[in-house]
């Protein structure tokens, strides 16, 4: 079968230069076997230009940081194989994130922030022993909470996410996920109360329309529906307890 000519609509700006507008610029390349969106990349920059921004540190879907809109669809670029896409393909950064530059965003800044707004830790007033021996835990509820450690923040639910590209404080998701992750811990004392202050609104868990985006591009399928139906029941249950108050 003839090879066959890709061409790669790359979306090229440099922050540090802000009054030069961004570009779409055209770069071709034959296409080969097995070959993916990881390749095609490195490929471009050692061969044709040496200053072509992108992330990329796995290659196999663990690392999530080569989140990106393939013809608009954000997906992880390194499990996205060319025989799947037609002959010419534009490739976008994510959006909500801060642009480093062409296809590079900066997805730490946005989970350190929600990390720290959602406590991500356990909160506990038991004393810690470094040599106690380790507590058992129920293997389903273990289960729970391995099925929400899976999130890769690859950001790709949030740079689909129709309110997370509108309202910047919108935790999305992915912090939604972050909160059920707690939520199912035993170990974590945190009242519901608690919890309803911190993700209680509009920017927390009710800021959600339900459009699920985020679930059906989910590039590990982390059932994000749950999720957030989880947070949002205990959280409207804990509302109404406040307004009972
Ligand atoms: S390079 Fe690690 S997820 Fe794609």
């Amino acid at each position: 079968m003839a090879q066959r000519e890709l061409t790669f609509r790359i979306m090229r700006f440099n922050p540090e230069e802000p009054k030069k507008k961004p570009v779409l610029q055209d770069f071709h390349l034959t296409e080969e076997p097995g070959m993916s969106l990881f390749i095609v990349l490195n490929k471009l920059r050692e061969e044709q230009d040496p200053t072509l921004r992108f992330d990329f540190v796995c290659r196999a879907s663990i690392c999530g940081s080569c989140g990106m809109l393939v013809n608009g669809t954000p997906t992880l670029a390194c499990k996205t194989l060319t025989k799947d896409l037609p002959e010419i393909t534009t490739l976008l950064p994510l959006p909500v994130f801060k642009l480093l530059g062409d296809l590079s965003v900066d997805t730490g800044v946005w989970f350190r922030d929600i990390s720290l707004r959602t406590e991500s830790w356990i909160h506990t007033d038991e004393p810690f022993v470094p040599d106690a021996p380790e507590e058992r835990m129920d293997n389903a509820v273990a289960q729970k909470i391995y099925e929400a450690e899976r999130c890769i923040e690859c950001g790709v639910c949030i740079g689909v996410c129709v309110v997370a590209n509108l309202r910047p404080d919108f935790i999305g998701a992915a912090g939604a996920n972050r909160v059920a992750r707690f939520m199912i811990d035993p170990r974590d004392k945190r009242t519901e109360q608690e919890y309803f202050d911190v993700v209680g609104n509009d920017d927390g868990i009710f800021g959600c329309m339900g459009q699920m985006g985020c679930e059906d591009h989910c590039p590990v399928g982390i059932p994000l529906r749950d999720q957030l139906a989880y947070v949002r029941r205990k959280m409207a249950v804990a509302g109404w307890q406040y307004k009972k108050a």
